[in-house]
């Protein structure tokens, strides 16, 4: 049954209709992701400056989405728009080392200590699955523990009990978020109850020998809608983790840079082991980051496995999480050779 709400949008948002009509030919759900779905349809806007948005039908709206929060400056504010418009006339994606991801590295790492070492990647997605790729290199496990209303990206570890809930509040049992997710994937994880911190620290005592890590969110965001962690609940983990030598994933995609500039590990005063990136990182532009301890990115990101300086490495003795360029693994011969193959594993 339509509201008089509804009603309203449908009555000044004819171009959207039409628009919708057309993009559920091309995009499921008319939409590019589900978060953009409006009732009655979605709306299609064309411009957004400051805190004012314009729809193709002319309306204007004051925005409270912001980019989900990416935008603290405004939409498209000026000094930030002159720096990428002048930055683009130098070239996009090199796809080499350039001096501006140092720049962005040492950035981050000033205003988040615990962020020791820092990579780059595009979303926030990315970022908590490199974070616990990095956990289970150093743990040699594959379970990790989420907790219960917890969004931390799209890949399947992670999709688990985020907007789903099942078995008793205090001691929650996985539950696959979509359908399309592997079932396999529900025997890699422990689910742990938000804000709870007696069971979470025994559940976390009880699965110790097995958890590669602990992922949390400090803020618990899409699923739960915005429920801060008390700093009880957040000591008592990071306390419990280190206590078994479990590397604590802090998922800051959301809260980094904006529950202070130190993000959410400053507002608590916790470290931890790994913190992820995301969202406002990049200023309305796709990025992501994992990073923190100096021990476990050195060691188990760089294509060495190995510390930057050591004097000692060895490619081919320790493995590396990051598959590097597939033409770096191609000998000069086998390139030019039509049977040319990589020797090593690349994942696009
Ligand atoms: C806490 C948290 N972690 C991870 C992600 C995934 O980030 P992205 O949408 O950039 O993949 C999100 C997205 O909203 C998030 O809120």
């Amino acid at each position: 049954m339509a509201t008089i709400f509804e009603d309203g949008v449908r009555s000044r948002t004819a171009k959207s209709r039409a628009l919708y009509e057309e993009a559920r030919q091309v995009l499921p759900g008319g939409v590019a992701a589900n978060t953009k779905s409006t009732s009655p349809y979605p709306l299609y806007f064309r411009e957004a400056r400051g805190a004012r948005i314009t729809d193709v039908d002319g309306n204007e709206y004051i925005d409270l989405v912001m980019g989900l929060g990416i935008h603290i400056l405004g939409h498209a504010p000026m000094s930030v728009m002159a720096a990428v418009r002048e930055r683009l006339s130098s070239g996009t994606m090199p796809g080499i080392a350039t001096e501006l991801e140092v720049e962005l590295a040492r950035k981050v790492h000033q205003h988040m200590p615990c962020a020791e070492m820092v990579r780059f990647v595009n979303t926030g997605s990315e970022a908590t699955l490199m974070a616990i790729r990095v956990a289970r290199a150093y743990r040699k496990r594959d379970k990790i523990a989420k907790f219960e209303g917890n969004y931390d990206g799209q890949h399947d570890v992670v999709q688990v009990s985020t907007s789903t809930s099942a078995g008793p509040a205090d001691a929650p049992e996985p539950s696959l978020n979509h359908i399309g997710v592997a079932q396999s994937t529900l025997r890699d994880v422990v689910i742990l109850p938000y804000n709870d911190p007696e069971r979470a620290s025994a559940l976390i005592t009880a699965h110790a020998d097995e958890l590669a890590a602990v992922i949390m969110e400090p803020v618990a965001g899409f699923g739960m809608g915005c429920v801060p962690a008390t700093r009880e609940f957040i000591r008592a983990i990071r306390e419990v983790t280190a206590k078994h030598d479990i590397p604590l994933i802090l998922d800051e995609v959301v809260t980094n840079f904006r529950l202070g500039l130190g993000g959410a590990s400053e507002y608590y005063g916790i470290k931890p082991d790994l913190v992820t990136l995301g969202k406002i990182l990049g200023g309305g532009f796709p990025i992501g980051g994992y990073a923190g301890r100096r021990d476990l990115m050195d060691r188990f990101v760089t294509l060495t496995g190995q510390p930057s300086d050591s004097h000692k490495r060895s490619a081919s003795r320790v493995p590396f999480l990051e598959t590097p360029s597939p033409w770096r693994q191609v000998s000069p011969r086998s390139r030019s050779s039509k049977r040319a193959r990589c020797t090593g594993t690349w994942t696009p």
